[in-house]
């Protein structure tokens, strides 16, 4: 189960068991993606060694993952659904960092208070979740000692049209959870104002991909 609220609303449904064993099998057989591949390059760009890291919507973690087995010293999964727990587990195992990574259960825009800082923050396509995605990237900000890695879906118009599309299939379904496309500079400004500058930024056809690094 997830935690509901208005921050992913409809998320139990859309990011279940079903899902996370997918993930995992994805990630056991091909490894990390391309965009995956360019955000831990990113985050560890400045050396991880002894470094915590924090995947804010995490899933079963394989960024954190990655980054641990870079020289990462502790991960931390911060997880709205709670059926991602066991496959995070096992992933972690299978790549030999369990004992340094943990999974918390919050919404990290509601309960996160408790959620500590990391030098390294990823939020790969979260925000595209939520209506309040610009304010969770604030919120995973506010929590960035050294450099936020992120990714969310390009706003040109044909992205647009299909997620409307998407959004109608959910809506025909009867399905609670939307897809969002938020404004990159909303977001950029959301970092800014807790004291991140973009650093680097890459697009693909339908994902934007930026890191943030602290300035002040
Ligand atoms: C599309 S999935 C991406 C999972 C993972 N980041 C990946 O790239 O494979 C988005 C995830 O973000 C989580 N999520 C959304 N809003 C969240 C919030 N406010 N706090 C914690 N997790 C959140 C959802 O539960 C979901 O598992």
């Amino acid at each position: 189960m997830a935690r509901g609220g208005g921050c992913c609303d409809g998320c139990d449904a859309m990011f279940g068991e079903k899902g996370a064993r997918r993930a995992l099998a994805r990630y056991l057989k091909h490894g990390l993606g391309g965009e995956e591949s360019t955000l831990a390059g990113w985050a560890s760009s400045g050396g991880l060694e002894g470094a915590t890291v924090l995947e804010v919507g995490g899933g079963i973690g394989q960024l954190q993952a990655e980054l641990l087995r870079r020289g990462a010293s502790t991960g931390t999964i911060v997880e709205l659904s709670a059926a991602y727990e066991p496959f995070a587990a096992e992933l972690a195992a299978a790549v030999g960092v369990a004992g340094r990574s943990s999974f918390v259960l919050a919404d990290l825009t509601a309960d996160g208070d408790d959620v500590p800082a990391a030098d390294v923050v990823v939020l790969r396509r979260v925000v595209c979740c939520s209506p309040r995605g610009v304010e969770l990237l604030g919120a995973a900000a506010a929590r960035t000692r050294r450099v936020l890695v992120a990714s969310y879906p390009r706003r040109s118009w044909w992205v647009r049209a299909v997620v409307r599309l998407q959004n109608a299939g959910f809506a025909l379904l009867r399905r609670e959870f939307r897809v969002y496309v938020h404004d990159p500079a909303a977001l950029a400004a959301a970092a800014g104002a807790e004291g991140l500058t973009r650093s680097r930024h890459g697009r693909g056809v339908v994902w934007e991909s930026v890191a943030f690094a602290r300035s002040r």
